[in-house]
């Protein structure tokens, strides 16, 4: 077997299971060959959802999750929301959205499942919403999925395939990969390797990709610091009332080399 063809076959593998379970070295090219065939090979595994769930309205109602009878003031402002980021993404060429916080409760897992559902299929985009708060996860409940599941934590971890952490809802344009259990490490584990090879293996499947990250707080731990460098832009969720000025202000000051795109102001008591 070629380098060439050994590289090929690393990459394909890489796809599938994470770098961490994908031989190393030994069995395949350097790791310089590796490079200049991801750059030139197109994708060679369609990655399609492994698991499937129904949407409860209840639960969804109950968790502020957009569902068929959403109030249409907020439903409006989400799609506002919605297009003026789609906008930027497609004037940018950006494909990596982050949804982050100053401090816990603003908003974040709310706001990201929210753009994530009404940005999916708008201007044929695909959207991929990833639960990166490993210390807290919170799309899976927010969405009512089962308590106990693969979590992309997993996937992270070298311990399961992409397919078997990729949730298909219902809803066109729209994969999730949410987080079950917490991590501990969660910090060592988001700068592993495992984000750029879940990126490359997302981005490099479907036409007009969009990747939606639900983070951490910024001030409570390094998490979303850590990813920071690895996406286009970032969003910030503002509570009304409750997110400090002075915390808002340390987090855009830990941010300043991270393309913050905007602030988004939550519960809101004026609209
Ligand atoms: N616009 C809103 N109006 C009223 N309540 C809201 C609004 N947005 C979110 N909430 C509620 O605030 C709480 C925190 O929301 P959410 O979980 O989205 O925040 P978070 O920033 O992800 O929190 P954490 O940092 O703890 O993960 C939830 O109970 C949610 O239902
Ligand atoms: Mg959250």
């Amino acid at each position: 077997m070629s380098k060439i063809e050994k590289a090929i076959r690393k990459v394909a593998k890489d796809r599938e299971f994470g770098p961490d379970q994908a031989d190393s070295a030994n069995d395949a090219a350097s790791a310089e060959n590796a490079t200049i065939s991801r750059q030139r090979v197109p994708a060679v595994i369609k990655i399609e959802p492994g698991q499937r769930f129904e949407l409860d309205p209840v639960v969804l109602e109950r968790n502020r999750i957009i569902h068929p009878g959403f109030p249409e003031s907020a439903l409006n402002s989400y799609k506002m929301l919605r297009t003026r980021v789609v906008q930027m993404i497609e004037d940018n060429n950006w494909q990596t959205i982050a949804i982050a916080s100053a401090k816990q409760g603003a908003g974040k897992t709310v706001t990201a499942i929210n753009l994530a559902m009404t940005m999916a299929g708008y201007r044929n985009h695909h959207v991929y919403l990833l639960d990166l708060d490993l210390r807290k996860p919170g799309v899976a409940p927010d969405l009512g999925l089962p308590e106990d599941f693969v979590g992309l934590e997993d996937y992270l971890a070298g311990k399961s395939p992409i397919n078997q952490v990729l949730w298909d809802i219902g809803i066109d344009g729209l994969t999730v990969a949410p987080s079950c259990d917490s991590v501990r490490d969660s910090s060592e584990l988001i700068a592993s390797g495992g984000i750029g090879s879940l990126f490359s293996t997302i981005l490099s499947s479907v036409t007009n990709p969009v990747i939606i990250l639900h983070l951490p707080p910024i001030l409570s731990a390094d998490d979303a610091l850590a990813i920071a460098p690895s996406v286009d832009g970032m969003l910030l969720v503002v509570a009304e009332g409750t997110t400090a000025r002075e915390d808002l202000s340390r987090a855009m000051d830990l941010l300043r080399t991270t393309n913050v795109i905007g602030v988004v102001l939550n519960k809101s008591v004026s609209v």
